[in-house]
């Protein structure tokens, strides 16, 4: 943070990162807190290629509404519940720091201004929301020098999007659902860190950068309300699923990783189509990678590859190092992708490796 001269700007700028879940959160059991029907586990990724930068500043001198730019354009913060949240919820820590040194700056009585860009497609399915409200979070608690931990933070991010709550951490990360009404048990944790399986790659596949005609808290809502398939996957099967997948990731044993991630891409996907009016986030191009994938891994004779879909049409292929040749090299040569890092030019349809871990 740096205080300029009179009247004093005070700012702090940070990077999160994405995370892409291999059991979905979809559904809530509370839309004003963000309380989800299911607990989620996801992997972040690295920086390396897809992050959110951004900027929050303070001043007296500043226009007495906060603002949040995203991406070069003025966003409507003073609607959005949800961002208001996370903002009221930081200045709420900020004050009672404050309150409790006279010393400090009343940066808490001061207007925001925040600047963000994805350097990503937003709203594509990419998990911009996570990387995004991360983001705002970090930003801001740096700004205000909070003590608090990233898991702590967890329960604010979880307020601007479910999904930023696991962004805040870094390897395998798990979003307990908690049971509170009032969720102050609904946090991330690490499963474990990225190094405990440094092997671990995950290929995006960018098949389209279009804003997806659903958001996922819209599309959410409608499978709540309407699937018949989603009861099932909330009582029984994610549970299991939580629990054999964070038994897959101690014991390292990618098979089981793979089979549990796709089945529950496959899932989520299936309650979505099951909703009504039904909701279509995959796209031909996503379900000839499926069809790849299997192929590949049947070819292989074990399997080596693991796909899953957020909600949108991108995939995100997980495999170990050690196969790289196998999966990314016949995913490059049977869709074409330029799969050999950052090419530039993001929007070409296929593109990027990454491998999880904040930097
Ligand atoms: P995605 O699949 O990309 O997460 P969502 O429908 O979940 O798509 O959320 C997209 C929304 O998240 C955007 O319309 C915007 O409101 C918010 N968002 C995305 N990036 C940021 C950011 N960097 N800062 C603040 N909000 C963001
Ligand atoms: C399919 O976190 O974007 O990516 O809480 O309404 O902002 P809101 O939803 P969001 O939903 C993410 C859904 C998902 C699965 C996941 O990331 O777990
Ligand atoms: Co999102």
């Amino acid at each position: 943070m740096a205080a300029s001269s009179t009247p004093s700007v005070y700012r702090a700028t940070t990077t999160a990162p994405v995370n892409i879940a291999v059991i979905k959160y979809w559904g809530k059991r509370d839309t004003t807190l963000n309380l989800p029907t299911n607990s989620s586990l996801s992997v972040t990724l690295s920086q390396r290629s897809l992050r959110t930068l951004t900027t929050a500043s303070c001043s007296p001198s500043y226009p007495a509404e906060d603002t949040l730019n995203l991406n070069g354009k003025p966003q409507e913060i003073q609607s959005s519940k949800r961002t208001l949240a996370c903002l009221s919820s930081l200045r709420a820590l900020r004050k009672s720091l404050e309150d409790a040194d006279s010393s400090l700056p009343p940066l808490s009585t001061f207007p925001l201004r925040i600047v963000s860009e994805n350097n990503f497609p937003t709203a594509a399915g990419l998990a911009s929301s996570a990387a995004g409200f991360a983001a705002l979070v970090r930003a801001v608690a740096d700004l205000y020098q909070l003590p608090q931990t990233p898991r702590e933070l967890s329960r604010i991010a979880r307020q601007g999007s479910g999904s930023a709550c696991r962004s805040l951490m870094g390897g395998y990360v798990a979003w307990r659902s908690g049971e509170l009404v009032d969720g102050s048990d609904s946090l991330a944790e690490e499963v474990a860190p990225a190094s405990h399986w440094p092997e671990m790659r995950a290929l995006v596949l960018v098949v389209s950068a279009e804003k997806k005609d659903v958001p996922s808290t819209e599309g959410m809502q409608t499978t709540v309300a309407t699937s018949e398939l989603f009861a099932q996957r909330v009582s029984s099967v994610v549970p299991e699923r939580m629990a054999a997948i964070e038994d897959a990731i101690r014991d390292r044993d990618f098979p089981k990783f793979a089979e549990i991630t796709m089945r529950d891409s496959n899932t989520f996907h299936a309650t979505c189509l099951d909703s009504w009016p039904p909701i279509f986030y995959m796209n031909d191009v996503s379900r000839a990678a499926v069809r790849l994938v299997h192929d590949i891994n049947r070819a292989a004779g074990r399997t080596v590859a693991a796909y899953t879909y957020d909600a949108g049409p991108n995939s995100v292929i997980y495999y170990e190092e050690k196969d790289s040749e196998l999966v990314a090299g016949t995913v490059k040569a049977i869709l074409g992708a330029d799969v050999d890092g950052w090419s530039g030019s993001f929007y070409e349809p296929l593109a990027n490796v990454t491998a999880p871990g904040v930097p």
